[in-house]
């Protein structure tokens, strides 16, 4: 059931649904998330349960601000720890998920066995509010069924998980794309998955290189078919689509093409496509994030057969656009 946020009595009611161990979705900047008290094993496993997911995927758990990481997590190495401070004060609140040694009262099904736990502070004040009102911190994948698109809207996780569990509604997510999580390797900073902080921001607050890599294979974020429209959907590049048009321009007539900025509206508009969306007609990469999770809702929903996309353009914000399009993609 979809209920207004803001408001006090329902904040009230989603506290004492999670503190009796049940769930409530709620409103982050990146994505919806749908909560579970994170130090309570039995509420956790509900959200695997109502997910569909499998239980070998770690969650991350949210907490109101740095003042929490104690009670969840045991210190890093004295460089580590330099370097997470320097990106906690950037980039807490928001969307960066670090990665920490994770201590005992964290139960193992949150973290899906590993000794580790990935830890945020969101930035979205209901969010905030929530986690500071049920003093214990949240674990809270996306709000979505296993492998689907990641919910933008209230409407959104309505549409996934039914009505059953309670979405307080924050209007929507202003980032769009889900956090980054990164870790410490042997003191060396690690982006797991790509997501609203850009490589370049944490490499510039760091004044070191940040390596990409994946340790853990079965993360929902590294997995290779992910954040899926149900049509068929299939990326390109500009070059790569000029080709694919040439060779089969009949079967153009029942897909939707998405495409970044109007540049590749104009390019290919013109070739008999069932719908064309534009995610940012100006080409900003941050308003394209904030739209594309919708923007695939809405094509899946749509007249169109299948679904054609063009490749952002590479570096910043692109990076995690392309990663999260190239998992959506049918192979
Ligand atoms: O923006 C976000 O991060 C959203 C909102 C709701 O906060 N949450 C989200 O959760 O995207 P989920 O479950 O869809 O993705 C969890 C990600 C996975 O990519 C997983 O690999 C990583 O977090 N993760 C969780 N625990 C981890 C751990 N112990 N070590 C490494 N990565 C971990
Ligand atoms: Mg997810």
């Amino acid at each position: 059931m979809i209920v207004k946020g803001q408001s006090k009595k329902n904040m009230q009611r989603a506290v004492e649904l999670l503190k009796s161990g049940e769930l409530v979705a709620f409103p982050t900047e990146t994505v919806y998330g749908l909560g579970a008290n994170a130090l309570n094993s039995a509420a956790v496993d509900k959200i695997f349960k109502l997910k569909g997911r499998p239980y070998e995927d770690p969650l991350i758990v949210h907490i109101a601000g740095p003042e929490h990481l104690e009670l969840i997590a045991e210190p890093l190495s004295q460089a580590s720890s330099v370097m997470a401070h320097k990106l906690m004060k950037r980039f807490w609140p928001g969307p960066l998920t670090l990665v920490f040694k994770k201590k005992s009262c964290v139960p193992d099904n949150v973290t899906g066995g590993l000794d580790t736990v990935a830890v945020r502070v969101p930035q979205k004040l209901i969010a905030l509010a929530l986690i500071r009102n049920c003093d214990f911190p949240l674990a809270a994948p996306s709000a979505n069924r296993f492998q689907s698109m990641s919910p933008t809207t209230a409407l959104d996780v309505e549409k996934e998980l039914g009505s059953e569990v309670l979405i307080l509604d924050g209007g929507s997510c202003e980032v769009g794309v889900e956090s980054t999580v990164l870790s410490f390797d042997n003191d060396h900073p690690v982006i797991l998955r790509h997501g609203g902080v850009t490589q370049e921001s944490l490499e510039s607050v760091l004044g070191v290189k940040v390596k990409v890599g994946s340790k853990i294979k079965m993360a929902p974020g590294m997995m290779e078919f992910h954040y899926a429209p149900r049509k068929p959907l299939q990326v390109f590049s500009v070059g790569e689509f000029e080709l694919f048009i040439k060779r089969k321009s009949k079967a153009l007539e029942s897909g939707a093409l998405l495409c970044f900025s109007k540049a590749e509206e104009k390019r290919f508009s013109k070739k008999g496509f069932k719908s064309v969306l534009v995610l940012s007609p100006r080409g900003r990469l941050e308003e394209a994030a904030t739209r594309l999770f919708g923007a695939l809702r809405e094509l899946d929903e749509g007249k169109a057969t299948r679904i054609y996309a063009l490749e952002f353009p590479d570096g910043d914000l692109g990076v995690a656009l392309n990663d999260r399009l190239k998992k959506a993609q049918h192979k």
